[in-house]
Formats: C-alpha cells, structure tokens, sequence
C-alpha cells in the first residue's frame, strides 16, 4: 500500500468514527453546550428569562447540570445562597468539577491582578510605591488583608455537585428544602427511561422539596422530539408506547394535581430560532 492509499484508508476510518453517533440514553450529552448553545449568542439566552429574585440569597437545585456551565452561570449572575447541581452521569459530573475548578482559577487570576492594582494605586497616593522600607512594606500588607478579607463570598462555597439520580435513589437530608429548582430539558429523559410513573415522581419531589412559594422553573421538551430518542435503549421504546402524560398536559398535571398554585410562561414573548428559545420555559410557584 503505498502512502496515498494510507492516508485515505486513515482518512475514511476517521470519518467512520466522527460519524459514530454518540449514545446518550439519558440526555447526558458530551459537550451538550457546543450544539445547544451555538456560536451567535454569548450566553445561554435562557439567563435572560430567570428572575434575580428566584435566586439572589436563595438555596437552589439544579436537577440534570449535565456538565455545569448553567449551574454555574446562574450562581455568578444571580448570586444565589447556594446552587446545587446534580446528575446521573458520573462522567458529566466530573466534567462539572472541572469547570467550577476552572472559572474559579479564571476568578482567582483576576482577582489577584485587581488587588495588586489596587494596591499599587493605593501606594501611589500614599507616597510608597517603590519605596523598599520595612515600614511601607507592613502597610503594603495591611491594604492587602484589607482587599482579600472583604472579597465576595467564594464561588466554591456556592455551587457543589453530585453523582444522583433524581427519580431513583436521591434522598436529600430530611429537613433539606430550595426555593428555587430547575428542570431543563430533563424530563423528556426521564420521561423515556421512567416512563409515567417516574415523570410523576419527579414532579412530586419537586413539590415536596420546594420551600412554601418556591419555584419550579422547568423547560419540557415537546412530544414531538421525542421520537427521536425513543430507541436510544429498549427500555425507552418500551417506555415511548406506554406513555400517556403528555407534555401538553404538564401544566394540568402540575397545577391540578400535584398542587403548583399558579404558573407564569417566561418564553411566550419569545419564540422562534433567533431568540434561541424553540421550546416554553414555564415558572411553576408552589
Ligand atoms: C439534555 S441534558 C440538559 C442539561 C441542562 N439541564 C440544560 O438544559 O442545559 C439532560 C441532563 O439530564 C440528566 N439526567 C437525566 N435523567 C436524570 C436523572 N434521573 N437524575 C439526574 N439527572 C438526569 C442527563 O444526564 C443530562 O445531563
């Protein structure tokens, strides 16, 4: 085989692979962000729709953070109490860690570049910069304390993950409760894999783990596509024919009968491709 041939034959194995669909039976998507996201907005346009209040000093869940990046978004715009970002993939979680690692990394660079300019001002107006005496030197220090000990409350200490399934086995403390929960193109996942009965467990949760007027703000996928994934395993297609709870009956569902006393459509202003919003994002309040 001479050195053309290989590099075709190297080439047309890599387009085999490329090709190679991904297997995501649970919505759990590498680089979910890349495709959903795409490259004319700058940030995921569902942020504009969120209320401050919902989350500014609020205790937060996030239920299917895939690998973070809105967990994390929602907990530095609104500046949430705490934001908890759970999934069923250990690998998406592990991808979350990463993330959080690496914005705070970002943070923390800037941050020091700031405090050491703002020292540097600092100096200037006092006279010291450049100056090496021992004296200048303490109070150098002093301004420095100063900056790091009123830093805002560290991202680390706000946004945590964890490895669950929400529908199956997640148990949270017994007194534990959110003001504020989403559920963002999940429950068709949950829906195809749970069938009826998980669908309705997952709302229940919700319910019960929400605090006295929280919310629940939750973006179902269309019965429509659902089609598509209905064969990503047999228990899914087995699922796809049983189902009965459409999702134009969540709302019914929600307010009738698991007990949502009122819901406001966050999306009905906003529809079609260049909003970025194909599918409603409904606020639930308990
Ligand atoms: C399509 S992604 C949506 C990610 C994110 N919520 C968003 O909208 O940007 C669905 C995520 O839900 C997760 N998921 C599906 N079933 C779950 C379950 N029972 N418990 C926790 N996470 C689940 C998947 O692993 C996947 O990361």
């Amino acid at each position: 085989m001479d050195n053309n041939e290989q590099a075709e034959k190297a080439s047309g194995a890599n387009k085999r692979k490329r090709k190679r669909k991904e297997i995501a039976p649970f919505g759990n998507y590498r680089n979910y962000y890349g495709y959903r996201i795409g490259q004319e907005f700058e940030e995921d346009p569902r942020l504009k729709v969120l209320k401050k209040e919902w989350f500014e000093g609020k205790d937060c869940l996030d239920i299917g953070c895939n690998n973070g990046l809105i967990t994390i978004a929602i907990a530095k715009k609104f500046h949430c109490q705490s934001i908890l970002g759970i999934d069923i993939d250990p690998d998406r979680v592990e991808d979350a860690h990463w993330n959080l690692r690496k914005i705070l990394r970002k943070e923390s660079a800037g941050k020091m570049h700031l405090n050491t300019s703002k020292i540097e001002a600092v100096e200037r107006a006092n006279g010291l910069h450049d100056c090496t005496s021992a004296s200048s030197n303490e109070q150098t220090k002093d301004i420095s304390r100063d900056f790091s000990t009123c830093k805002e409350k560290d991202l680390s200490d706000i946004v945590s993950f964890q490895q669950e399934n929400f529908v199956q086995s997640w148990r949270p403390r017994q007194d534990k409760s959110y003001h504020t929960i989403l559920c963002l193109s999940v429950t068709k996942w949950i829906h195809l894999n749970w069938g009826d009965d998980g669908l309705i467990t997952l709302f229940v949760k919700i319910w019960k783990l929400l605090h006295p007027g929280g919310i629940l703000v939750l973006e179902p996928q269309p019965w429509s596509s659902y089609a598509k994934n209905r064969l990503v395993s047999e228990r899914t297609a087995a699922n796809y024919s049983e189902i009965i709870f459409f999702p134009n009956y969540f709302q019914e569902i929600l307010l009738d009968k698991v007990g949502f006393r009122k819901v406001e459509n966050l999306t009905s202003s906003l529809s079609g491709s260049k909003t970025g919003f194909n599918r409603p994002i409904l606020a639930f309040q308990k």
